[in-house]
């Protein structure tokens, strides 16, 4: 009996292998999901109107050129016969027609993320040559506090928000800045 048994071992002992090595699959896809969230609102409009690759913002859902012929200008701040604090307050005015924050300005080019995949932006975010030479815990800090990053959830009017509410979001940036920021 003994021979027959022994096939059917190795048989057993090859499918749990095989088992745990789907396991471990999983398990790291599972730890860059923790980025997905994270994902989702940095490529929501609000983020990515001001974090572009182009010599300008973008306006509205349908992130179309930014009007009045608005340019980046050598500082972010705008052509300097036309700085984006002439309409840009510290918080919406007019009727919330103008969107404003403190320190209103276009996200430098290092920062733009149009046209990255998840993991593009995720190695882009943590690169400090990129970043603003932030680490996890300063990118936490940005993400939580920034008064342009807080101006996502209260755009004003009737422009949208990001698809996580600000504590979710908080909570998932937390479990990624926890696990090490996996891509
Ligand atoms: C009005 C324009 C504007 C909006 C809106 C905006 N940002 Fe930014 N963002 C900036 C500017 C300007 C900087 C650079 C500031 C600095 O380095 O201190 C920046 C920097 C950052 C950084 C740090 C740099 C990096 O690449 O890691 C992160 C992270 C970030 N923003 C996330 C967001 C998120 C998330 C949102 C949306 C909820 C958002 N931003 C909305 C202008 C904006
Ligand atoms: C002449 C006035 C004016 C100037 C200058 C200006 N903006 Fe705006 N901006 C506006 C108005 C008005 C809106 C709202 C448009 C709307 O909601 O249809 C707006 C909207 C935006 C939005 C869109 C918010 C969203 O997500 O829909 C961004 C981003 C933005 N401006 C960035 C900038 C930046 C960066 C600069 C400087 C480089 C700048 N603006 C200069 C008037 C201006």
């Amino acid at each position: 009996m003994t021979p027959t048994i022994a096939p059917t071992a190795r048989l057993i002992f090859a499918l749990a292998l095989l088992a745990t090595v789907s396991l471990t699959t999983n398990s790291a896809l599972a730890q860059s999901a923790l980025f997905q969230p994270l994902y989702e609102v940095l490529t929501h409009p609000r983020c990515m109107n001001c974090h572009t690759v182009t010599d300008f913002p973008r306006q509205g859902d349908d992130r179309r050129r930014h009007a009045q012929l608005v340019v980046r200008g050598t500082e972010n701040q705008g052509a300097p016969t036309l700085q984006c604090a002439a309409c840009h307050q510290d918080q919406n005015v007019a009727d919330d027609a103008v969107p404003g924050a403190p320190h209103w300005g276009l996200a430098p080019l290092s920062m733009g993320w149009e046209g990255l995949n998840a993991n593009q932006l995720c190695q882009a975010l943590k690169d400090t040559s990129k970043n603003g030479n932030r680490s996890l815990a300063d990118l936490f800090k940005h993400m939580s506090e920034d008064e342009l990053v807080l101006w996502g959830w209260t755009p004003g009017g009737n422009r949208t928000t990001p698809p996580l509410s600000q504590p979710d979001f908080v909570e998932a940036l937390k479990a990624w800045v926890d696990a090490g920021g996996p891509c």
